[in-house]
């Protein structure tokens, strides 16, 4: 303890006098006492930023990494090059964190220490709130860190507010920046587009910057999801290594630079996208950045994993104590083509598969316009009569009649041209003057900045679920981004503001669902997933990953998105896309929030038996361990022919073992972890197709935890297509 407690002083010491600290602070695991800061701890139960004010009154990082570890020993005083938050202009060469132009015309910032404030919002959750100040502008900046301290994640953003004579203009506004330990850094991207998101890709950063960024605006998670993994000294392991998770909360367009300097020293930008964005912040304004989410463990990727996924259960996802119900959805089933009679049927249908909620999906709506097909009606927010005689309130009623909720499709921010509310409006879209309009899937972005139109698109939310009020469940859907940005209500010189302005509108507009309808569940779409973020996922309680239900490629989609989303976020669909065999698709949903999207009709009689019994054991036995358990990621599709996790409850009583062969000759064993050594486990195997007998030749032995995590199961999945699902429980 002693040894300890020297060498800490010592390393306070040491750091004191090669920076020139201005006053000393004995190191603790208590907060640091911040007023006046010379060393400030950002500090999780493992993890810690460390942050120190120079002689220069500038803030420097010493470290990010383990709690209480020794920070490496910098060579030099620092400079401008080591600034925690580097502005532009005044020494600072590389992508800055901020660029100011005041009001005068000055394109300089010089960021100086004022205070570091430090609360306990919570027994788990702090607050750390370092104010910095131009050393001659009345221009203030704010850095905050919220931690959350047994999940090991830290919140960190940005605030700027300023007392200039007049406007100025933001033109960089990173929400982080901070710089990583020396070392060699591998990236894992998560990329895609439609129908084929969250695929990761693995490189080592070098030289120079590499940016990963989207310029979408709207549905602007298309071409990539807004995180990453930063692995030090080797590509990113599952158990093993030092990994930084990051995850920036922002629906609009978004940025992340990776910058390697010439010395070798990596920094990561992190916020709103700059591009076309410079923003004039009048005095007294406040302009925040979003949230940038970090998690970093010395365990793999797995640990960041759930540490992302307890945290966002606990803190981020709405209704986190609800397991999520088990969906019926007509899209695929039907598409547009559905009637009263249709619905109830499948309503039928839905009460037969044992489903909680049936889905009502797009094409409900338009009356002069009938949204028959994808060229009119959006944004005519009126049931259709021909199609829905009674409305929507008589469906509800119906589905509660057979024990089912009732959910409604809405895409609230768009409109097709073939609709009333574009004749009425058209100067309510995102265009460009004196260009063709541009459209995609026959529709237009409706412009959120307007009050008016804002408005209007609250309403179609809240005049839709206000009426019937039977409504159990949303699907907010987007299915375009934005191409030519342009706003006839922004005026000339704040056509840049466009992208903030919408997505602020945007969450205000989520916001108003979530607290005016709190028990109504919504899931986030976007033509798939291309807007899945931790801040629009503090709106909602799921998120639609992809299109592509394909359980094949569902395989890849949902292990990429398993690195940062918890299960019971991720809804998972059994449908008849790309006509795999019946028990894959099902034990493909069966690992995140299951749902359907099939015609009961067009099932076999053997499918159909296959899916009752199928939904049952999920809901009562598995949900909960993989909605609420601890996932271990066992082995990846992208290293060969099989992908195989364990989810674990939080009392290591309970695991579920998913195994899918993606192509045939896999026979190793699987090595389960995340258990207790000592727990003993009977051993099940669940999800087998009715009248069939499993092969796993482990079956109904009670193995113990120790023995499951080293020498594994055998699962008998050797061809293509082959899966199990196996139930491990231990005794009590
Ligand atoms: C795109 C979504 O991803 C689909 O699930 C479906 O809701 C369609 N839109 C409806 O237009």
């Amino acid at each position: 303890m002693k040894t300890w407690l020297m060498r800490k002083i010592h390393v306070v010491v040491v750091f004191g006098f090669m920076f020139g600290v201005t006053r000393l602070v004995a190191q603790s695991a208590e907060p640091p006492d911040s007023s006046p800061a010379s060393l400030i701890k950002i500090l999780t139960s493992r993890s810690q930023i460390t942050l120190m004010v120079g002689t220069d009154r500038h803030l420097y990082q010493l470290g990010f990494g383990l709690t209480n570890a020794a920070v490496a020993l910098p060579k030099k005083t620092p400079g401008r090059d080591d600034d925690f938050y580097p502005s532009a202009g005044d020494g600072y060469v590389f992508e800055p964190a901020l660029k100011v132009t005041h009001a005068d015309g000055n394109t300089s910032t010089d960021l100086e220490f004022v205070r570091s404030d430090y609360s306990e919002l919570d027994s788990n959750v702090s607050l750390t709130r370092i104010e910095l100040r131009d050393a001659y502008y009345p221009f203030h900046v704010f850095l905050n860190f919220k931690t959350y301290r047994a999940e090991d994640v830290i919140e960190e953003w940005a605030e700027y507010v300023h007392e200039e004579t007049n406007a100025l203009t933001l033109e960089r506004f990173a929400s982080a920046a901070p710089e990583f330990p020396t070392g060699d850094y591998w990236l894992t991207q998560f990329h895609g587009d439609w129908a084929k998101e969250a695929q990761m890709t693995e490189e080592k950063l070098t030289f120079g910057i590499k940016v990963l960024d989207s310029k979408l605006g709207v549905r602007a998670q298309k071409y990539r999801t807004p995180v990453f993994l930063l692995s030090r000294n080797g590509p990113a392991a599952e158990t093993t290594g030092e990994i930084y998770g990051g995850a920036l909360g922002w629906s609009g367009s978004y940025q992340f630079a990776f910058e390697m300097n010439p010395q070798g020293r990596l920094r990561t930008l992190a916020g709103i996208n700059p591009f076309d964005s410079a923003y004039h912040l009048r005095a007294g304004e406040l302009f925040s950045t979003p949230k940038m989410f970090w998690s970093w463990s010395d365990a793999g990727a797995g640990q960041v994993s759930r540490n992302f996924h307890r945290w966002a259960r606990k803190y981020i996802l709405r209704h986190p104590e609800n397991l999520r119900p088990v969906l019926l959805n007509n899209w695929e089933a039907t598409r547009f083509d559905f009637n009263e009679t249709k619905l109830l049927s499948l309503f039928d249908s839905a009460k037969a598969l044992g489903a909680e909620v049936f889905l009502l999906d797009d094409g409900w709506f338009g009356e002069r316009f009938p949204r028959d097909n994808d060229h009119a009606g959006l944004g005519d927010w009126q049931v259709n009569p021909r199609k829905l005689p009674h409305g929507l309130s008589y469906l509800a009623k119906a589905a509660a009649g057979r024990g089912l909720g009732f959910g409604i499709w809405l895409e609230p921010e768009m409109v097709n041209p073939e609709s009333e509310l574009y004749q009425r409006h058209p100067d309510w879209v995102i265009a460009q003057p004196h260009r063709p309009l541009d459209l995609q899937r026959n529709h237009l972005v409706l412009d959120l900045t307007r009050p008016a139109t804002r408005e209007f698109s609250w309403s179609a939310i809240d005049r839709t679920l206000r009426s019937n009020p039977g409504i159990t469940f949303m699907k907010w859907d987007c299915n375009r981004f934005i191409t030519q940005p342009g706003s006839s209500y922004l005026p000339a010189g704040e056509q840049s503001h466009l992208w903030i302005d919408y997505v602020r509108a945007l969450y205000g507009n989520m916001d108003r669902f979530a607290t005016n309808f709190p028990d109504v569940m919504g899931m986030l779409c976007a033509g798939g997933g291309g807007r899945v973020d931790f801040e629009a996922l503090r709106r909602f309680d799921s998120f639609w990953p992809s299109d592509c239900t394909d359980p094949l490629d569902r395989v890849f989609i949902q292990w990429g998105y398993s690195y940062f989303y918890p299960a019971c976020a991720m809804a998972a669909h059994v449908t008849r896309m790309g006509n795999r065999p019946f028990k894959f698709t099902l034990d493909v949903a069966m690992s995140g929030a299951l749902g359907f999207d099939v015609d009961w009709q067009k099932l076999s009689p053997q499918q159909r038996t296959e899916a009752t019994a199928a939904v049952a054991p999920y809901k009562e036995d598995l949900r909960p361990i993989v909605q609420q358990g601890d996932l271990y990621r066992l082995v990846s599709p992208y290293h060969g022919q099989r992908s195989a996790f364990d989810y674990v409850s939080a009392d290591c009583h309970r695991s579920v073992l998913f195994v899918y062969q993606i192509g045939s000759g896999n026979a190793e064993s699987v090595k389960l972890a995340g258990l207790d050594p000592q727990g003993h486990y009977h051993v099940s195997e669940v999800n087998l197709s009715p009248g069939k007998n499993s092969h796993l030749p482990e079956n109904g032995r009670v193995l113990d935890g120790a023995a499951l995590m080293r020498d594994g199961l055998n699962p008998d999945c050797t061809r293509k297509f082959d899966s199990e699902v196996i139930d491990l429980t231990a005794d009590h």
